[in-house]
């Protein structure tokens, strides 16, 4: 009867081991990962490029990828987070809204054993794994210098990004590195500085149009952190005749605004070569959900760790050099620029 007992429980631990190693081979990451992607916000140009090439490399290389966009809604996008955590997926990609409110929803893909990527902005004090952007303070120095060499003197407003944009903080160090010299000559005044809530092109005029007013029109440069902001600064500018003699800088190329620096309405752009972001992602989140280590280049503190970073070079783009970079990388064709002929 003992014996039977004891064969009885070993037959049964047995399928039970063989159940756990089946769930084992066929669950998580073994043939096709699963990847979220959770994106800020789809309203704004940029993020459907990235979407597009991120989906493209990561079915390239295998995985399944979950979109979301939050609009620019913080609890929308952790609500997202949660869906995504619920459907199992093996890899988190993430470009948050506001990189200080995701430490809980992170905690708990972490204890899902999911694996985590800031992408393009950090997220602070969350367990991320992984953090895959350009060199935002490099960009900040490019959009300064830009509006310094088309106006070396003169009174300048800084048309901040996101104010839960990490990116924005780090944008406008790099920015006041190049500035500061000429205002500590006394040859730039900053007259004023505001942050531009969720990127929006109208929120940013606005913000420009009482700028103006307050100042009687007596601006020379807007130092812009990205092209959806500088698109607003210049309607306002437009509306009192001064579009194209104000230098307003930019970031990401978006085609409006390249369209924008061939006619000098806009002085400069920012190009950062979606494709290699999207690439070098997908390339991590594939590496992390086979449990391999990937290749980092540096590391990148955000308040709760030294997180793996990949940080890849930013692009200077003015008029003369938009045949060699945006054209030639075939991020826009000849005719969507200049027109067909
Ligand atoms: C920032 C990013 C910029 C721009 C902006 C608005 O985080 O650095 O390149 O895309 O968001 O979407």
């Amino acid at each position: 009867m003992k014996r039977l007992f004891v064969r009885a429980m070993l037959a049964l631990v047995s399928v039970a081991l063989a159940a756990a190693v089946l769930t084992a081979c066929s669950g998580k990451a073994s043939d096709q990962p699963k990847i979220g992607f959770s994106i800020d916000d789809l309203r704004l140009e940029r993020w459907t490029r990235d979407r597009d090439y991120f989906v493209a490399a990561a079915e390239k290389l295998g995985a399944k990828v979950y979109v979301q966009s939050a609009d620019g809604n913080e609890q929308r996008q952790v609500q997202q987070l949660e869906n995504l955590i619920s459907r199992g997926v093996d890899v988190l990609v993430i470009v948050p809204m506001n990189s200080k409110v995701l430490d809980n929803v992170i905690a708990d893909a972490k204890r899902n054993g999911i694996k985590v990527i800031a992408y393009d902005r950090l997220i602070l004090g969350a367990d991320v794994d992984a953090y895959v952007s350009f060199d935002n303070e490099k960009v900040g120095e490019l959009q300064a210098q830009g509006v310094l060499d088309a106006v070396p003197k003169g009174n300048y407003f800084l048309l901040g990004g996101s104010p839960t944009d990490n990116n924005s903080k780090i944008l406008r160090e790099g920015q006041l590195k190049v500035l500061q010299p000429a205002i500590d000559r006394g040859d730039v005044k900053v007259v004023g500085q505001q942050w531009t809530p969720e990127w929006d092109a109208s929120k940013a005029l606005r913000i420009i149009e009482d700028a103006l007013t307050a100042n009687h029109n007596d601006i020379q440069g807007i130092v812009a952190s990205a092209d959806s902001i500088a698109g607003g600064a210049i309607q306002a500018l437009a509306a009192q005749q001064l579009a194209g003699k104000v230098a307003v800088s930019g970031q990401d190329a978006d085609l409006a605004a390249v369209r924008r620096v061939i006619d000098g309405t806009q002085t400069m752009t920012v190009y950062k070569p979606l494709k290699s972001i999207a690439g070098t992602a997908a390339e991590l989140a594939m590496k992390l959900a086979k449990g391999e280590q990937p290749a980092y280049t540096s590391k990148i503190n955000n308040g709760k760790k030294d997180v793996d970073a990949v940080l890849l070079q930013p692009i200077l783009l003015t008029r003369d050099k938009v045949d060699d970079t945006v054209i030639k990388d075939g991020f826009y064709t000849h005719d969507q620029i200049y027109g067909a002929k």
